[in-house]
């Protein structure tokens, strides 16, 4: 257990060790049982967290807010086109003066390319932690409720298979941050982690050697493959999800015509019935429906992501009291 994570930026989980990820979930687990019993969690009390959002969002923002209210704080909800960023505010101005008025700084800004460079060059100049609430490479507060949710229903993840899947949708291009998040987080927790997607939505390099190199190191497995059916087979838990063809296609129009070639990619019964009898059906929500799940598997007895969404509020609550309190 570590006690010594105030002022800790997060904006990866791969630059926690696994003892501070696990500090993290224990705290989370406490404060959720908190929070059913109706016990008071004042943990940052009289302390402000700046959320500054360049994207849309229903659970983040909402889990973020309510979360602050809940230790006892105050969330300020700030975009960017009500600031003056588009007048020549810097990340370096936005991370030294909103430090000099709260405790945290999170940000979502999930543009390719650009996102994560945001919210490192911010933290550069922040004097209180960065928070990634969603980049262009990475979703950690998410796939920390995502890990939650999977340990309460499936206990360890060691010797559980996990597929990561790629989903068709038309609705736009979404981030890698997600998927990126997920295998790398889940790979550091022993899992054994099967990626599946067509071969034009590769994920980072980068991303696919850490998660190689996690598997390694806690005992667990991490495989590639190109077909959602050989992937679903016997899977504990399955989440498909989809993500835009970015690492190998620069061209916009060219996606989507790249996107349509994999309308098949969808999860449904027949899927499902491919995993385990008691596999989990897991999404990060928003879904398309009918396109990327059908409403028998998202509203099924399988389907978990309420819970998800649930535990995104007491993952991040231990998050913000361990970098933002503590000693
Ligand atoms: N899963 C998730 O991040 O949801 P929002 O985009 O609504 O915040």
């Amino acid at each position: 257990m570590k006690t010594n994570l105030r002022g800790k930026d997060f904006i990866s989980t791969q630059e926690w060790t696994k003892e501070e990820l696990e500090t993290v979930l224990h705290l989370a687990f406490d404060l959720k049982m908190k929070w059913g019993l109706d016990l008071p969690s004042r943990l940052l009390e009289d302390k402000t967290l700046f959320m500054l959002f360049f994207f849309s969002s229903t659970r983040t923002r909402n889990s973020f807010e309510a979360g602050m209210t809940r230790l006892g704080g105050h969330a300020i909800f700030l975009e960017p086109d009500k600031m003056q960023i588009s007048h020549g505010d810097t990340p370096k101005e936005i991370g030294k003066i909103l430090s000099s008025y709260g405790h945290g700084i999170a940000i979502r800004h999930c543009d390719w390319g650009e996102g994560n460079k945001y919210l490192r060059d911010v933290a550069e100049h922040a004097r209180v932690p960065v928070i990634n609430m969603q980049c262009d490479i990475y979703h950690p507060c998410q796939a920390m409720a995502d890990l939650m949710t999977c340990m309460e229903k499936k206990g360890s993840l060691q010797g559980k298979k996990v597929v990561m899947s790629w989903a068709y949708a038309k609705s736009y291009t979404k981030p890698l941050s997600l998927p990126q998040s997920v295998i790398e987080l889940f790979t550091q927790f022993g899992a054994d982690v099967t990626l599946a997607h067509p071969p034009e939505f590769e994920l980072m390099p980068e991303i696919l050697r850490n998660a190689g190199d996690n598997a390694r190191m806690s005992g667990g497995s991490f495989n590639i493959v190109n077909d959602m059916d050989e992937a679903f087979y016997n899977a504990d838990i399955v989440y498909p999800k989809s993500w835009g063809p970015l690492v190998a296609i620069k061209e916009e129009s060219q996606m989507v015509d790249v996107i349509r070639r994999y309308e098949s990619w969808i999860c449904d019964e027949r899927r499902m019935s491919l995993a385990k009898e008691d596999a989990i059906y897991m999404h990060c929500l928003p879904a398309d429906r009918g396109i990327e799940v059908t409403d028998a598997v998202i509203d099924g007895p399988q389907s978990v992501v309420y819970d998800q969404a649930e535990n995104r509020m007491h993952a991040q609550n231990a998050i913000m009291a361990l970098t933002m309190g503590g000693r």
